[in-house]
């Protein structure tokens, strides 16, 4: 089902304290959209907030860790005692460590993956009797380049949003005949704001065909999803769909792919950067 006109609708939206989080919930305002913004930092939500009521639509925020293993039902029960029932979920919050694998604490593979993939399942289950209930939701699931072809040294990460992806597919299928739609965005890199461009001064360059996209590109990917129920859209400068066919079609060229896109390079000297940095 798409939803074309957003205006008076409800969202939530976590990861919205900054990054991509902040620009997804400005362009949602701008269409009327009334928003729950989730994310651990208090002092940094009220400043979202504020910014966001100048687009005349209501704003409300709960300081949340999406990691802790918590009732994710209570968490969407105190969001609509606040704003009303969800007709969108934007599951936006995300962490991404850089490792050689054997490096990585079991602690961070753990909280990589229940942020990045249980924390998206577990709010979509919370909201979805609701939607289904009402006869109208969308769910929106970030994910990244990273879980179409994996991404060397960024092990659990690329793991947490390959599931994403195949979570959101597999749930737009189970629904097909309901109305609910269920989206998957996978961006590149992005500069300008989020985990990548905080980083950029590790990271180096990024290669020729994963130059950075643009937060605003991403949010309004977010969007279109929305009013036009689109199941995945890849955000980035150069298309990367044929790259990421010819891996399905041919899966032992994955590692040569990286190599010869430069992904492999830039991500190992990442991984040294952020090691000598500790
Ligand atoms: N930036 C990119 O280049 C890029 C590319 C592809 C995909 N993505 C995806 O886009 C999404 C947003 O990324 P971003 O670049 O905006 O990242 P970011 O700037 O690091 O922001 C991450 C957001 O998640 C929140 N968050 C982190 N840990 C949390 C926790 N335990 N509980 C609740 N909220 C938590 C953060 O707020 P607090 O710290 O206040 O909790 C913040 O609002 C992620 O899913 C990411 O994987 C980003």
């Amino acid at each position: 089902m798409s939803m074309k006109q957003l205006t008076g609708l409800n969202a939530i939206i976590t990861g919205a304290s900054r990054g991509l989080g902040v620009y997804i919930a400005k362009a949602l305002a701008e269409k009327g959209v009334n928003l729950v913004l989730i994310a651990r930092s208090a002092k940094a939500l009220v400043e979202v907030q504020e910014e966001i009521l100048s687009y005349d639509v209501k704003v409300v925020f709960i300081p949340a860790d999406l990691t802790d293993a918590g009732n994710f039902k209570t968490l969407v029960e105190e969001a609509e005692l606040k704003l009303g029932p969800t007709d969108i979920l934007i599951n936006n919050a995300g962490i991404e460590l850089t490792a050689p694998y054997e490096d990585f604490p079991e602690e961070i593979i753990r909280s990589t993956i229940n942020l990045n993939l249980l924390a998206p399942m577990l709010l979509t289950r919370a909201v979805l009797p609701g939607m289904l209930e009402r006869g109208r939701g969308h769910i929106v699931n970030i994910s990244s380049l990273a879980g179409k072809a994996g991404f060397p040294f960024e092990t659990p990460y690329s793991a947490s949003k390959g599931g994403l992806i195949t979570f959101s597919h597999t749930l737009r299928a189970e629904l097909i005949n309901q109305p609910v739609g269920v989206s998957v965005i996978c961006p590149g890199f992005v500069g300008e704001a989020g985990m990548y461009a905080d980083k950029e001064h590790i990271s180096g360059p990024a290669p020729k065909l994963m130059t950075p996209t643009t937060p605003e590109k991403v949010a309004k990917a977010v969007v279109r999803a929305i009013q036009y129920d689109i199941a995945e859209l890849i955000v980035n400068p150069l298309p990367m769909r044929p790259l990421a066919g010819l891996k399905e079609l041919v899966p032992g060229i994955t590692p040569y792919l990286h190599k010869m896109i430069g992904t492999f390079d830039f991500a190992r000297n990442r991984a040294e950067k952020v090691k000598s940095e500790k």
